[in-house]
């Protein structure tokens, strides 16, 4: 591990005024997105989306690190530069999704463990070589009858933890995701009590892996008193928070982001951020339908939630952002009925 390397990434991930683009949906996700908005699920129509994304002018004013995946660190821009090439050129590192997705846990009906951890340490050094710096690897946590269990909580925590130690073996930043999903009947309270259970349980699990924390970026739900339930939770050295947007709308997930920096930064250890997929991407998506005629419009409509979230990370979001772009307010007014990816 080259300690100073990693700091220098992870300091650079969560630096002011930036966040994250999560833009790593897995083919299956990525393709129910598109038929959701009736674009065709094909490789091509992935690769032209990932394309739009990556070249929109600005982005890296806002975006610090993109998420991607494992077809799509592999794929070009048409003209054959690289999509990893392509972030560093626009000054964004580019970084990778390394689990291979949530499956059943065995004797636990309704709850999932996340899988990946057989051949990482060779993934991990296959995509370094690729350009990646920084890895994600997402739990997810189910509220329910009886649910989360203890079992649950801690498979997940475990294989986090092992993740993420790898990672930092490897010259990869670990994102440690555990998300404590917002669907459901349950009450605000129990989603705090949860995630606050789930943040000490992957806490104790990074520790007795290893895990450096100032060498780590969280990426958590939020829940109704977030700030509170961090910091009961989280390491004051953890080098920076970036949430999940978790089918919030996209103004609500910038609203939310920025109420916390406004209220609470100065008195913070770590910088809180985003890290959102439906929250940035989804009125681009809604406004290119696949074709080419539409790049300039879904470009426009991103780099303006990413500018909305640069905004909200620094305190300075404000509900008028949005009604000075009506027709890209409109264009989101969709998305949170999206499920969230795998
Ligand atoms: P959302 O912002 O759409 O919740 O996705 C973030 C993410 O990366 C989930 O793993």
């Amino acid at each position: 591990m080259n300690k100073q390397e990693l700091a220098a990434i992870a300091k650079a991930m969560v630096a002011p005024g930036k966040g994250l683009l999560a833009m790593d949906e897995s083919n299956r996700t990525c393709n129910k997105r598109f038929e959701d908005v009736g674009i065709a699920p094909t490789e091509e129509n992935r690769r032209a989306y990932r394309e739009l994304i990556l070249t929109t002018p600005g982005l890296g004013t806002a975006i610090s690190g993109a998420i991607l995946y494992d077809e799509t660190i592999h794929q070009a821009k048409k003209d054959g530069t690289s999509f990893s090439k392509l972030l560093t050129n626009a000054g964004i590192i580019p970084g990778i999704k390394v689990d291979t997705g949530a499956k059943d846990l065995a004797g636990r009906p309704g709850e999932k463990v996340t899988e990946g951890l057989d051949g990482l340490r060779d993934r991990l050094a296959a995509y370094y070589k690729l350009g990646a710096r920084f890895a994600k690897w997402r739990a997810v946590i189910k509220i329910g009858e009886g649910i989360p269990s203890h079992g649950c909580i801690e498979a997940n925590a475990h294989a986090l933890a092992r993740y993420a130690a790898l990672c930092q073996e490897g010259g990869l930043v670990p994102i440690v995701e555990p998300e404590v999903l917002m669907d459901g009947d349950h009450t605000i309270e129990t989603c705090y009590e949860t995630t606050e259970q789930v943040l000490h349980i992957v806490f104790n699990q990074l520790y007795a892996q290893g895990v450096a924390f100032e060498l780590m970026i969280l990426k958590p739900n939020m829940v109704m008193a977030t700030v509170t339930c961090l910091l009961q939770t989280v390491p004051a050295a953890v080098r920076g928070v970036a949430f999940l947007s978790g089918g919030q709308s996209c103004a609500l997930a910038s609203a939310h982001l920025n109420a916390m920096n406004a209220k609470y930064s100065s008195q913070l250890p770590w910088p809180l951020t985003f890290s959102y997929a439906r929250a940035i991407q989804q009125p681009a998506l809604q406004l290119w339908h696949g074709l080419p005629a539409n790049v300039k419009v879904a470009q426009d409509a991103l780099l303006y939630r990413a500018k909305c979230n640069r905004a909200a990370r620094e305190g300075k979001y404000s509900e008028k952002m949005e009604v000075a772009e009506p027709a890209l307010v409109a264009a989101e007014g969709l998305h949170s009925h999206l499920g969230s990816q795998d």
